[in-house]
């Protein structure tokens, strides 16, 4: 039992076990999610919501560079990282498919959180959404919601005037302002726009949850990944945890101590569905059957 299974054991967690090294994987069934529905409450108000999703923004992504710094390259459709992020991104899928029969609430919703900096939560947002927007019928929405040290739109080499903050600071700002469409056709993005001295009270508005709620309710054939910042770090990854309906807690393996763990996983005890990912792993793992060889970590 590795030391994932312990923590959610501990923290009386369930979910599944997914571990990834971006040359490794495995994914061990747990049991199946989680009763308790998420602690958010309120009416919808759809008034400023009008305008979803019908932004004429595009911009480029820059490929090259995201290859160069060892992300999915969609070039290479059959690298290993690719086909890790296939065996990562199906539970969560299947979770959003079944949802109507297994009671998640807003499950096209994912964030990826982690416990502490570095863990991998970017990394694991931008292959997961690019691994999931080259299905031939899925949308993704990949949102920046790491609003203190945004990194997606260097990572991605783009540039927005606005985005997340904006967007919770003014009621003139509308989606379609701050929603970017990409030169993949099934991926939009919004970036997290300007530093805020308030933006945690931003994050955990009424507006906030607003547009979680109207985002996963109108377009529940649309994908969306919150990056985030990290969960004991900062109080924003606990906020957001609660607005959507599933939610992948990045470990670091060999690097994040047990007690850190279920520390986040306690903190995580009102989310439909955790769902762990073990990120930076160096051992050999069997994936049903078939043995995948390793490098070092960062070699893909
Ligand atoms: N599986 C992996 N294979 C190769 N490189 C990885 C892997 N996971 C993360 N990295 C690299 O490790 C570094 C830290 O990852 P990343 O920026 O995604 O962490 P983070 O959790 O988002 O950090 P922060 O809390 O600072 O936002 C990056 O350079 C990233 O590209
Ligand atoms: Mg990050």
């Amino acid at each position: 039992m590795s030391i994932i299974e312990n923590a959610l054991k501990k923290a009386g967690s369930q979910g599944l076990v997914v571990e990834s090294t971006g040359n490794s994987i495995s994914i061990k069934d747990r049991d199946s999610v989680s009763e308790s529905s998420s602690s958010v409450s309120g009416a919808v108000d759809v008034r400023n919501t009008a305008s979803l999703l019908s932004s004429e923004q595009q911009v480029i992504i820059n490929w090259r560079s995201l290859a160069e710094n060892g992300f999915i390259d969609n070039n290479n459709a059959k690298s290993q990282l690719a086909e890790e992020f296939r065996v990562i991104k199906r539970p969560l899928v299947n979770n959003i498919q079944g949802s109507e029969n297994n009671g998640i609430n807003r499950s096209n919703l994912i964030l990826i959180c982690s416990s502490l900096p570095g863990e991998g939560k970017t990394f694991v947002s931008i292959n997961l959404a690019l691994s999931i927007a080259n299905e031939r019928d899925k949308s993704v929405l990949l949102i920046d919601a790491d609003v203190e040290k945004p990194s997606i739109s260097k990572q991605l080499g783009i540039n927005s005037p606005r985005g997340l903050i904006e967007y919770l600071e003014d009621d003139k700002v509308t989606f379609s302002d701050i929603l970017l469409k990409t030169d993949l056709p099934n991926l939009s993005l919004i970036t997290a726009g300007k530093r805020h001295k308030y933006s945690t009270e931003l994050l955990s508005s009424q507006r906030m949850y607003l547009f979680a709620e109207e985002v996963s309710r109108r377009y529940k054939d649309r994908i969306v990944i919150f990056d985030s910042p990290p969960l004991l770090v900062a109080t924003q990854a606990q906020i957001l945890a609660e607005l959507v309906g599933q939610v992948v807690l990045v470990i670091a393996a060999e690097t994040t101590p047990q007690s850190v763990v279920n520390e986040s996983v306690a903190k995580l005890s009102n989310c439909d569905v955790v769902m762990t990912l073990l990120n930076k792993t160096r051992k050999e793992i069997d994936i049903y059957g078939h043995n995948y060889s390793y490098g070092k970590y960062g070699h893909l």
